[in-house]
């Protein structure tokens, strides 16, 4: 677990430049100074990332939302106060604060303040924004534990900052405040029926959207072993042909089904609480990789409270590859 020290060194590691890797409740992020370019640059470059897509301006408090944007909306205001700290993104008007190489050129800005004491205290000790995108490689399984972010970007990180594994699991859901209504361009740890509790209406989520989200892109979120898609009820099926034919098979088994003798080569039983799937979700999807299966055959949850998420995340685990 990370110490006041360690905190103070990594501060010190944002004002000079470099990059350091930190825990939120959702997932770790990949952290620079949110006003340096140069280490912006950086980030993209260790990621992966084409430098087009737009990053998240992490923030110490609601109450520095006006140093980064242009204009905060009532709606905006709201969902803040509600929500803040917490799994909850907003897409606001880019203050003059935001270098454009943050926003991959968009004249808006993504802003949330995380809900986890580590990043809270680097936040407090630094005092500035923090830009991080996950602290995974461009199109791969998002990290939730400090040795998940050292095994895949190793030396590419200046610090890495623990905070013991993530209590979410699923990255923040995001809100475009920009227009008339509010809209979710990705589900995530906040439902949409509680945002639709605060916000007293039905709130959208678009299948597509109009700016390039990188979450958007059909296979991100993706483990290597390729990610197959049936009925709840298919899945001990569908496993036991694909290990007939010679696959290497993960099975995420539904709760429903824990009893089902299964033929795989690896069998991850999911929880029933949906809390406790999203937070396993992408250490399921590493072990399961970690154990050498080639596929992995699942089924999406209901798309209700984190079932959003979880099935966008399974969604896009299971699109097509570009490089594959
Ligand atoms: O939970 C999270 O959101 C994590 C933690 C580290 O905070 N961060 C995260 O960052 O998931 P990243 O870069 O992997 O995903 C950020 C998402 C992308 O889909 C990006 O396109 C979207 O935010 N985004 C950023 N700025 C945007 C903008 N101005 N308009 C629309 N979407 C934006
Ligand atoms: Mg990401």
């Amino acid at each position: 677990m990370a110490t006041a020290s360690d905190i103070e060194k990594a501060a010190e590691v944002l004002r000079t430049g470099g990059l350091v890797a930190l825990p939120t409740e959702t997932v770790y992020g990949l952290g620079a100074n949110a006003e340096d370019p140069a280490a912006v640059a950086r980030i993209f470059q260790v990621k992966g990332r084409p430098p087009s897509h737009p990053l998240i301006v992490h923030i110490g408090g609601a109450e520095h939302l006006d140093e980064w944007v242009e204009e905060v909306p009532a709606t905006a205001r709201l969902l803040a106060g509600h929500f803040w700290p917490g799994p909850l993104t907003l897409v606001l008007r880019r203050g003059r604060r935001v270098p454009l190489e943050a926003t991959g050129g968009l004249e808006t800005v993504a802003v949330r303040v995380p809900d986890h004491p580590v990043a809270l205290a680097l936040l407090s000790a630094f005092g500035g924004g923090v830009t991080a995108p996950s602290a995974n490689r461009f199109g791969s399984v998002s990290p939730t534990t400090a040795d998940h972010v050292r095994a895949e970007l190793g030396d590419a990180v200046d610090f890495v900052l623990d905070g013991g594994s993530c209590g979410v699991g699923v990255e923040s859901t995001i809100v475009d405040v920009t227009g008339e209504t509010p809209s979710i361009l990705r589900p995530g740890g906040v439902t949409r029926e509680d945002l639709e509790a605060v916000l007293g209406c039905p709130i959208e989520v678009p299948s597509t959207s109009h700016v390039r989200v990188p979450g958007q892109h059909p296979s991100h979120y993706a483990p290597r072993a390729r990610v197959v898609l049936v009925e709840p009820e298919e899945v001990v099926a569908e496993a036991g042909r694909a290990q007939e034919e010679g696959h290497q098979v993960g099975v995420f088994l539904p709760a429903a089904s824990a009893d089902a003798p299964v033929k795989a080569h690896a069998v991850v039983t999911l929880p029933e609480s949906l809390d406790a799937y999203a937070r396993g979700l992408y250490g399921f999807l590493r072990e399961l990789d970690q154990q050498g299966c080639d596929l992995i055959v699942a089924s999406l949850p209901a798309e209700q409270g984190l079932g959003l998420a979880i099935a966008n995340r399974l969604r896009r685990a299971a699109g097509p590859r570009s490089s594959q």
